[in-house]
């Protein structure tokens, strides 16, 4: 069984700032994605691809998580982007993260072109993943279709600034509630859509950016809301807010030790039966393969933290 590597908080960087890119590899973010898309100018695009490429295969990095926005497919850029980063540095990319991703067709051109950009280069084909953002009402509408297209798709990412802005809601603040709307929570279908399709099918539900980046404790109360629902990460747009959310989005001491004892004893269990697989018991508790799964995601999880 793999340890599934958590997503507890992934933090944004423009591809155009080497200084940035530079800073971030030595920062506590399970995730770091490089930004082509809207932190990056259109006139800057190529050459942000170009530092992209340089910065991936430059030493330095820690054990992130290392992805790349790409533009999306009704820009002219997206090929672009995915032949050069891809060409330049695939062996150091673990996925792609595709924005406004309205249906499966966008999911399923760009896994054609991953496969034929890695056989061109020699990689692993099928080795870089996929992230689709949802962020707006059609690309909601089709969030299944979406979330199977292609055995790439890892997470299921909220973006929340160009969903509230597509589907015309009345604020500002992104991250925030509308005023004139509380106590209610104007994202709760949004977000419950893109959870369960993500734990329908096997992947990570990632909650997008909360813009007033100088407020940590607003941003731990936002994060608060959809690690409590169960997503498995936020979106973090400023060093600041890297701590919040590897804590926030870690399991609870109590769960954390319980999922260790499972493994203890399913392991326990397994070597004891010359690798048989079967049910054990932990105390009063019956346990299997898949309670082990479920632990090892929990465990994965605290491991990480340093639990
Ligand atoms: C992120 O891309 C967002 O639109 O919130
Ligand atoms: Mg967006």
């Amino acid at each position: 069984m793999q340890v599934a590597r958590p997503r507890r908080s992934i933090l944004a960087v423009p591809g155009s700032s080497r200084k940035m890119i530079d800073k971030a590899k030595g920062l506590p973010a399970d995730e770091i994605f490089l930004d082509l898309e809207d932190a990056v100018a259109p006139i800057a695009k190529a050459q942000a691809r170009a530092e992209i490429v340089d910065a991936l295969n430059s030493d330095g990095w820690g054990e992130q998580i290392r992805v790349v926005r790409v533009n999306d497919w009704t820009t002219e850029w997206t090929h672009a982007d995915v032949i050069e980063v891809v060409s330049g540095a695939g062996a150091r990319i673990d996925a792609i993260l595709l924005p406004k991703v309205t249906d499966a067709s966008h999911v399923q051109a760009l896994d054609l072109l991953l496969t034929q950009v890695e056989r061109a280069n020699g990689l692993e084909v099928g080795r870089i993943g996929i992230e689709a953002q949802i962020e707006n009402a059609i690309g909601l509408t089709n969030i299944n279709a979406i979330a199977t297209a292609s055995p790439r798709v890892q997470t299921l990412v909220f973006g929340p600034a160009d969903f509230m802005a597509s589907i015309n809601m009345r604020t500002l603040v992104v991250g925030e509630q509308p005023e004139g709307y509380e106590p209610g929570d104007a994202y709760h279908h949004i977000l419950m859509t893109i959870l369960m399709a993500a734990r329908a099918h096997g992947l990570e539900a990632i909650d997008g950016p909360y813009l007033q980046i100088r407020d940590v404790e607003a941003f731990r109360r936002a994060a608060g809301r959809t690690a409590a629902l169960g997503f498995d990460g936020k979106w973090v747009l400023h060093p600041g807010q890297i701590d919040a959310a590897n804590e926030v989005f870690s399991p609870r001491q109590a769960d954390y030790d319980h999922a260790e004892m499972i493994l203890d004893a399913y392991e326990f269990h397994t070597s004891a039966a010359g690798g048989a697989r079967g049910a054990a018991m932990l105390g009063d508790e019956m346990i299997d393969e898949a309670s082990a799964k479920m632990a090892l995601v929990v465990a994965g999880k605290g491991r990480a933290a340093g639990m």
